[in-house]
């Protein structure tokens, strides 16, 4: 009986080996552990043997079936591994970006702000950032619009709750948190922060309440100018318009200054831009902008003397000037993530 248990054991750890399908293995465990296995045949002869023997015999018995038990383990964890590996297919690296992933690009607004923004860099602007959330410090009454304001309208801006704190955007006395309307906030946050000379643009988000339609958005994009030193004059607002405009619409492009009023510009512009190389809509005065000197009123409000500093400033919609540029009219897909839309604006890098 000993001889054929070492036998059994050495024969079963051969076998292993050479075992890969599950059906083989299964074949295999039954030939010596089934009812007719030869491991079963093994354990039947206990009944033969003499009393005295059989402590000594369960033992090496129990120590056999221990040891091929061992062994089927071992290849039954060996086949569910190649069976795993089949079913999960080759390795792949889920790390690895996809093979059929198409590259993106730059959002044409994006496109479009950047253009801006290298356009007055070459001529020494500097971008200048600020939040989104404002107050109605900065919004409004440090840009001379009073509390009776009709751009303060509850109908025009976003306010938010009036027991929110929000610790990186300071208050004055009483006042609410709301999404900034536009980006003259800009001014004021780097009057208070930088000496003059200041030249800097402005780019962000801007939101009003507005009822979305082919030319208005709720959430939309600003860029604001802001040039403070001893001596700035009209003329150097304009001839920089000028350069903007050349430089953005085609070398044979023009400007022009019509009255307006802003609380925070005095004289205040709309400017209007003519272009004979605009397809559609050449040879025709199209307003983009407005601008002004800075009123004295607003270097008040940032503890500046208007007798000794005075600039200009300028704020335009970048939707409206990407609409011009990329013959877009409808603002609205600007904002849809249409694939459609935004691969024809699609460049390398
Ligand atoms: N902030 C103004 C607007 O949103 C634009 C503007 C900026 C006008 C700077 C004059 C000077 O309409």
């Amino acid at each position: 009986m000993q001889a054929e248990l070492s036998v059994i054991i050495s024969e079963v750890k051969s076998a292993s080996a050479s075992i890969s399908a599950r059906a083989d293995f299964e074949a295999f465990k039954a030939s010596i552990l089934g009812p007719k296995g030869r491991l079963t045949a093994v354990m039947k002869m206990m009944g033969q043997i003499p009393k005295e023997d059989k402590p000594a015999m369960g033992q090496l018995i129990n120590q056999a079936k221990n040891a091929v038990q061992a062994e089927f383990e071992q290849v039954l964890a060996r086949i569910e591994k190649t069976e795993l590996a089949a079913k999960l297919g080759p390795n792949i690296d889920p790390s690895l970006p996809s093979p059929d992933a198409k590259v993106g690009s730059r959002h044409p607004i994006s496109q479009v702000r950047d253009e801006i923004i290298q356009l007055f860099q070459r001529i020494g602007f500097s971008v200048a950032e600020a939040t989104e959330l404002e107050t109605e410090h900065f919004c409004f009454d440090a840009l001379n619009m009073p509390a009776d304001h009709p751009a303060r309208d509850m109908q025009d801006s976003y306010y938010l709750p009036q027991d929110l704190k929000v610790s990186n955007v300071k208050q004055h006395a009483e006042e609410s948190y709301l999404l900034r309307t536009h980006t003259s906030t800009v001014q004021i946050r780097t009057l208070l922060q930088d000496k003059p000379p200041i030249r800097i643009i402005a780019p962000g988000r801007c939101f009003r309440r507005d009822t979305p339609d082919a030319t208005h958005s709720a959430n939309f994009h600003q860029i604001e100018g802001l040039y403070v030193d001893q001596s700035v004059s009209l003329l150097d607002l304009k001839a920089t318009l000028d350069y903007f405009v050349k430089t953005l619409f085609g070398s044979k492009a023009k400007t022009r200054l019509r009255p307006s009023f802003f609380p925070f510009t005095e004289p205040s512009y709309e400017m209007d831009f003519y272009s004979p190389d605009l397809g559609k809509l050449s040879h025709q005065w199209i307003e983009i902008m407005g601008c002004g000197l800075v009123d004295p009123e607003v270097f008040r409000a940032v503890d500046m003397d208007p007798d000794q500093y005075n600039g200009f400033a300028f704020g335009m919609g970048i939707e409206r000037i990407a609409m011009i540029l990329q013959g877009v009219d409808d603002i609205r897909y600007y904002y849809q993530n249409d694939r459609r839309f935004l691969q024809q604006f699609a460049t390398q890098g």
